[in-house]
């Protein structure tokens, strides 16, 4: 068996020019979504995200605005500028990139985040309604999952997904959206006993534990879905993901490459959260 490849990239693209048409209407009843984006410091992953997100606001025909904070802010002063963006009519989301310096609280910044405007879905509201299944943003990374299988027409309901990873950003909340979607959900993490023994009964196998290449052939039943949602760079400079590729596709039925594969959703899916929020701040249902 070869495993498919899903293309993040394709079906990305697919989304964002269905999401172009439709800031279009809005932006013709005179509503242009706007989209803050904050960053603290100078991590130069965070800084390539950013100016992703940026670009693709623009593509999209969405108002875009960084705000470069130097290493040195305080709390205080960018509590401050997410109060201010949170009475700002023009910015519909606001995105604080994480990790922030380690002075500052995270989760502070994200408790100040407005629920309405919090496009990430990282406010313990938006988290809370997620999980009892209420209207809300829901967290970019772990939606772009469910969208590219459901895109892919892999079934999700009645199968055994097993998430490796507890993150707050990607795997808790992924393990939730799949609950959603009625599968039966397994979370392993770094202390689960024979990780092997349970990865190799998933139909669907997300990965997200930051470890490059860590999941391998051994790990996963023939015929599963495989989603890496990994992104690392060794030491000879490759960008691999949490998932040995070419093991893994041997045995696999469908399985996402690094790059290309979940990586390209994170964003869109912040353009599509950033569209509903404009509509859903201006009263439009
Ligand atoms: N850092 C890594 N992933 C994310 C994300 O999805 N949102 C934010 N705000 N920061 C991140």
């Amino acid at each position: 068996m070869s495993g498919q490849i899903i293309s993040g990239k394709a079906i990305s693209e697919t989304i964002k020019s269905e999401l172009q048409a439709q800031v279009a209407k809005l932006v013709e009843q005179g509503i242009k979504p706007g989209l803050a984006v904050i960053i603290v410091g100078e991590n130069p992953a965070s800084q390539v995200y950013v100016r992703n997100k940026a670009r693709t606001c623009i593509q999209l025909g969405m108002h875009s605005e960084i705000h470069e904070l130097p290493e040195s802010t305080s709390e205080e002063a960018l509590l401050q500028l997410i109060a201010d963006l949170n009475q700002n009519q023009s910015i519909h989301g606001i995105l604080v990139q994480l990790p922030l310096p380690k002075h500052i609280h995270e989760q502070h910044v994200l408790d100040a985040i407005d629920p309405g405007k919090d496009v990430d879905g990282f406010h313990p509201v938006q988290v809370g309604n997620m999980v009892i299944g209420n209207r809300s943003y829901l967290p970019c990374t772990p939606n772009g999952v469910i969208e590219l299988l459901k895109r892919s027409n892999i079934e999700i309901a009645g199968k055994h997904a097993v998430v490796v990873g507890r993150s707050n950003i990607v795997g808790k909340p992924v393990a939730m959206l799949l609950l959603r979607e009625n599968a039966t959900v397994t979370i392993c993490h770094s202390r689960t006993a024979d990780l092997a023994a349970i990865t190799k009964q998933a139909d669907i196998l997300v990965v997200a534990i930051g470890r490059a290449e860590a999941i391998t052939a051994e790990h996963i039943k023939p015929g599963a879905v495989v989603i890496d949602v990994g992104i690392n760079r060794t030491e000879d400079g490759r960008l691999v993901g949490d998932v040995d590729f070419a093991s893994a596709q041997a045995v696999s039925s469908h399985i996402t490459p690094v790059p290309g594969g979940v990586g390209p959703m994170t964003i869109t899916m912040l353009m599509f959260n950033t569209l509903d929020a404009a509509r859903t701040l201006n009263g439009i249902v």
